[in-house]
């Protein structure tokens, strides 16, 4: 096992009615700016609930924050922040909403010319503001980790950041807020867990094993809930066990003393830049097609996965064979709860991707595990996922 620190400092208040103790959690002379996305909060009821914790705090509030935020409108939330002279940041919504107020927190206090700098690391973040968070969608393990991706249309950037001054205070993570979420949002979320802990487990051999599995286990818990997790009308104690996974899959406890891959997502996020898809689509495109064509490294750890996850006999099969094996397992799974692993179901083809293999070779450093997925590779990828 590798050395490692851990240290998360994330309050988590998780079940059913816990958005009331929002107005203990902050203090009550706190000037707070609720951000929140383009308004599902106030068709669920949990921006009511938001309000009514906190009816006796000083509340601003910035909307609007899309998904897969924009840095030009965190910047323009910086600068109502300033204008109200807000000194606590709640988010309210999903990763973009939680992920965009994390940047803006570190905007705010940034004092160098511009705060995309922060993005491109030709800058340090040095403080930030304080931030709490509602989440209601489960999926990017953001309410329990210190990473953010942000967005930038005018470039066509979408860069991945991660600080400790930005671990939330306290998440809070009520799974009837996720009532609303239609089959597709719910799906989709279900991939983007699974593939955080796949890139962290399905990579250098692990000599781990409790981290193994712990990794296991969500993977199974997902595996095992999807149909109660997708089921309408929600099934509350699925969704509770859909959201704690989410938040385990990506809160830095799996990925202790291990090596971790994060090339699925580095080429999904350019995927997203570019055409526009779902982050946890471009992950489903993206992740067979490059286990596919890193087979030879990835084989003993496939394999793994194939007896451990899938319950695949070891018995008269090859390694080789186990590794293909679950690479069409994780495919099924994913087609079976409609999230579609070919680029051509989104009317994409790999030649329309070329500027991403451009990027990732611009990217100074090469991914995976190994450092061996440059350009010529990402496009070679990307032509498996056609
Ligand atoms: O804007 P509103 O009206 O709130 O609608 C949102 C949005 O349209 C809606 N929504 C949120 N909660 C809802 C709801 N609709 C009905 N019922 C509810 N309870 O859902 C839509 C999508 O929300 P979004 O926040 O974009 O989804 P998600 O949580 O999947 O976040 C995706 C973003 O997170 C980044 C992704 O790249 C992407 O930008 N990631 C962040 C990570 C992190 N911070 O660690 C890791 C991930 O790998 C990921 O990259
Ligand atoms: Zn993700």
């Amino acid at each position: 096992m590798n050395n490692f620190t851990y240290h998360n400092p994330v309050r988590i208040e998780f079940g059913r009615g816990t958005i009331a103790r929002l107005g203990k959690l902050i203090a009550r002379d706190r000037k707070v700016v609720l951000i929140y996305g383009k308004g599902s909060i106030k068709s669920n009821n949990v921006y009511q609930q938001v309000t009514r914790a906190l009816e006796k705090h000083a509340v601003t509030e910035f909307s609007g924050v899309e998904s897969n935020p924009e840095y030009e409108t965190c910047l323009r939330a910086v600068a109502e922040i300033k204008k109200c002279k807000g000194d606590f940041l709640l988010a309210v919504g999903g990763g973009s909403v939680l992920d965009a107020t994390k940047f803006i927190a570190a905007a705010a206090h940034f004092t160098g010319a511009q705060p995309w700098d922060l993005m491109e690391h030709k800058a340090r973040i040095g403080s930030a503001m304080q931030l709490g968070c509602v989440i209601t969608v489960p999926a990017t393990g953001s309410e329990m980790n210190s990473s953010f991706v942000i967005s930038r249309r005018s470039t066509g950037q979408k860069l991945p950041l991660s600080s400790t001054r930005v671990y939330p205070q306290f998440s809070i993570l009520d799974p009837e807020t996720t009532f609303t979420l239609s089959e597709a949002q719910l799906s989709n979320g279900i991939v983007d867990a699974m593939v955080h802990v796949l890139e962290q487990y399905v990579s250098k051999e692990s000599k781990a094993a409790l981290q193994d599995r712990q990794a296991e286990a969500v993977l199974l818990t997902l595996i095992e809930r999807a149909s109660a997790i997708l089921a309408n009308p929600p099934d509350y104690d699925a969704r509770a066990d859909f959201m704690w996974c989410s938040t385990n899959a990506l809160n830095g406890l799996i990925s202790c003393g291990v090596s971790e891959d994060w090339s699925t997502h580095m080429i999904g996020h350019e995927l997203t830049a570019l055409h526009g898809m779902d982050h946890g689509r471009t992950l489903a495109v993206v992740l067979p097609a490059l286990w596919k064509h890193q087979i030879k490294v990835k084989t003993p750890r496939l394999a793994h996965y194939a007896k451990r996850v899938w319950g695949l006999d070891g018995e008269g099969r090859s390694e080789e064979e186990l590794a293909r094996m679950a690479i069409e397992k994780t495919e099924a799974f994913f087609e079976r709860i409609g999230v579609a692993t070919r680029l051509s179901r989104y009317n994409i083809t790999a030649g329309q991707c070329q500027s991403i293999a451009d990027r990732i070779d611009m990217l100074g450093f090469k991914l995976g595990e190994y450092g061996a997925i440059g350009g010529p590779e990402v496009k070679a990828i990307l032509k498996l996922a056609e």
